[in-house]
């Protein structure tokens, strides 16, 4: 091999000059990244102009990043690439509930709210009650599983979307399972609502031909002592963008069932959540 760079070996070229010392991991990682990077635009002739609309659309997205928005995360969400990854890192025996994508819409520290309370503190939207338990894979109760659950009102936001609108933790809480496993709380029937779609991922989706929009969910962070963390959503079975959520996280096993219930409570939701035990790995 030429000491130089050149197109044929190019991947080659760089990944030589790896040192031997830098760990197993990171060079396994990079030269696979190295390589399908350039095999990427070997493959598609890469023209000089389209690497720097590349790399402007990259230095845009860093520009969106900060504290309250992270535009890496949604491009990854957008491309499909973080329910991949989190498929890898999550696979789940028979029966346990599937993981879903976390996306960006969780706070740390809901209050911690008595079973049958409600969550949705503006008033508005259809009324649902949410029930089911918490079990292990034996269909045995878990006891002191915490629930921590939010979805976005009915204008299709969510609290933290609108500070000066929606009261503080409006459709969040966190709940505590007893003996029984057993979880109930008020909330409301989840609308659909698009991603942000105001930077550059959302011009990549308009450029591509695709909408913003994810079908209606709930979502929930499940913990339990023993158990993997189980990130998942409830998805609304009958929603028009179930078959093309923008961030692909739909599972047919997520999609609970909503009933018309009374009159006070307008519909309601039964889904039982199955824990994985913390030493299951595949
Ligand atoms: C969400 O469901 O809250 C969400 C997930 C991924 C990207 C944007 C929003
Ligand atoms: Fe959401």
């Amino acid at each position: 091999m030429s000491r130089y760079f050149s197109e044929e070996k190019s991947a080659e070229a760089v990944n030589a000059r790896m040192a031997q010392d830098i760990g197993p991991r990171l060079a396994e990682v990079m030269a696979s990244l190295v390589t399908h990077l350039h095999a990427f635009a070997k493959d598609v002739s890469l023209t000089q102009q389209e690497w720097e609309t590349a790399i402007s659309f990259l230095t845009r997205t860093g520009h969106l990043c900060h504290d309250e928005r992270q535009e890496f995360i949604l491009l990854s969400d957008a491309l499909g690439f973080s329910m991949l990854v989190d498929a890898i890192n999550n696979r789940r025996p028979e029966g346990a509930t599937e993981n879903t994508v976390f996306g960006p819409f969780h706070v740390e520290g809901a209050p911690v709210r008595q079973m049958g309370e409600t969550i949705s503190l503006d008033g508005r939207g259809e009324s649902c009650l949410f029930t089911g338990c918490v079990l292990d894979l034996d269909g045995h109760p878990v006891e002191g599983a915490l629930i921590d659950v939010w979805s976005d009102n009915s204008d299709g936001f969510y609290d933290v979307q609108q500070p000066d609108i929606q009261p503080k933790w409006n459709n969040r809480g966190i709940f505590v399972t007893g003996a029984d496993g057993a979880y109930s709380f008020v909330g409301i029937k989840p609308v659909s609502y698009p991603i942000p779609d105001d930077g550059p991922v959302g011009q990549m989706l308009r450029s591509l031909g695709r909408h913003p929009y994810r079908p209606a969910h709930t979502h929930y962070l499940i913990t339990a002592e023993g158990y993997q963390k189980l990130v998942t959503h409830t998805f609304v079975g009958d929603d028009p963008y179930l078959e093309s959520d923008a961030v692909f996280g739909v599972k047919d096993s997520l999609i609970a069932p909503f009933e018309r219930a009374d009159e006070a409570t307008i519909w309601r939701s039964d889904f039982n959540f199955v824990l994985t035990p913390l030493d299951y790995r595949r």
